[in-house]
């Protein structure tokens, strides 16, 4: 899927439909810099673009999954340099252009950045020594690549401003528990074994389904109650226009396994 080699990052296919991208920067623990996120842009849109993988990963090392954007990259811009080269929006790519499936294993630390990163992800799932925060409060700034909206949608109010506003760590078990993550595991390898073993199920059905899964999940998170049912209703209704609704439905009244055109 990756022709060329990364410097920050590790691209592998472990599974089949699987493409699996771990951050590598273990001298920094993995923090955030321009030329990791552009490779690892790079390589999630190579992956999205590959018709054999229908779901991806993203993790760290059992340390950190990313210890926050580089706190040593940033400490010299001033607001022109930040404004100016619209600083962090590189970063939206992952929530805004990857239309497959984005599974995120977190061990370790996911600060600032790193937490964001996480939670850019369709699904989040953690191992229960994962170390989550968003301290940019002690660093004299506020989450800037989406903290404080993803992480009040995904555990209320109260919760996220008390987080945001002293700094607080919480642990791969809180994010579990406040709803965060869909799932927590014991260790580390459980982590990624359990992401991989859900992206390869993922990849195993249609994979103009799943777009569609994707687009009418995040739908939810941008429109009202009543917008968000209609548009779901209009996809769904597209989807009977697709040969794998008469594959799929067919596959079930006989008995058989569905052999999906869109693979
Ligand atoms: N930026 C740059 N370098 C970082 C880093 C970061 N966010 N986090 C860790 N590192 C570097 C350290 O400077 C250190 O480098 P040296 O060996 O050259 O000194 C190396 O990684 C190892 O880190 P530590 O020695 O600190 O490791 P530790 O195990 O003692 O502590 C830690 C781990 C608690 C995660 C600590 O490194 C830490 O607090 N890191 C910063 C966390 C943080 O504040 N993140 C938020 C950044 S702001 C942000 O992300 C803005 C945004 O919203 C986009």
């Amino acid at each position: 899927a990756a022709p060329q080699s990364y410097e920050h990052i590790k691209v592998s296919t472990p599974r089949p439909g699987v493409g699996l991208v771990e951050l590598n920067r273990p001298k920094a623990l993995n923090a955030l810099f321009t030329p990791l996120i552009l490779e690892l842009n790079t390589a999630m849109k190579a992956f999205d673009h590959d018709p054999s993988i229908g779901a991806l990963v993203l993790t760290g090392s059992h340390k950190a999954f990313a210890a926050g954007a580089d706190i040593k990259e940033m400490s010299t811009k001033d607001f022109a340099d930040a404004y100016g080269a619209d600083f962090i929006e590189s970063w939206s790519e992952l929530p805004n252009t990857i239309k497959k499936p984005v599974i995120s294993a977190v061990n370790g630390h996911a600060l600032g950045g790193g937490c964001e990163l996480a939670m850019m992800c369709d699904v989040l799932y953690c191992s229960e020594k994962a170390n989550f925060g968003q301290p940019e409060i002690k660093l004299g700034v506020i989450p800037g690549a989406g903290g404080s909206q993803r992480l009040t949608r995904a555990i209320g109010k109260s919760r996220a401003m008390e987080l945001i506003l002293t700094g607080k760590n919480f642990s791969g078990r809180e994010a579990f528990d406040w709803g965060l993550a869909a799932r927590v595991f014991e260790t580390p390898e459980q982590c990624v074994d359990g992401a991989l073993d859900t992206a390869e199920q993922i990849a195993s059905y249609s994979r103009i389904a799943v777009k569609a899964g994707k687009e009418v999940v995040n739908k939810s998170q941008d429109l009202g109650i009543r917008e968000g049912v209609e548009f779901e209703r209009r996809l769904f209704h597209g989807l009977f226009g697709s040969e794998d609704q008469k594959i799929g439905m067919q596959a079930f009244a006989e008995k058989k396994k569905a052999e999906w055109k869109h693979r």
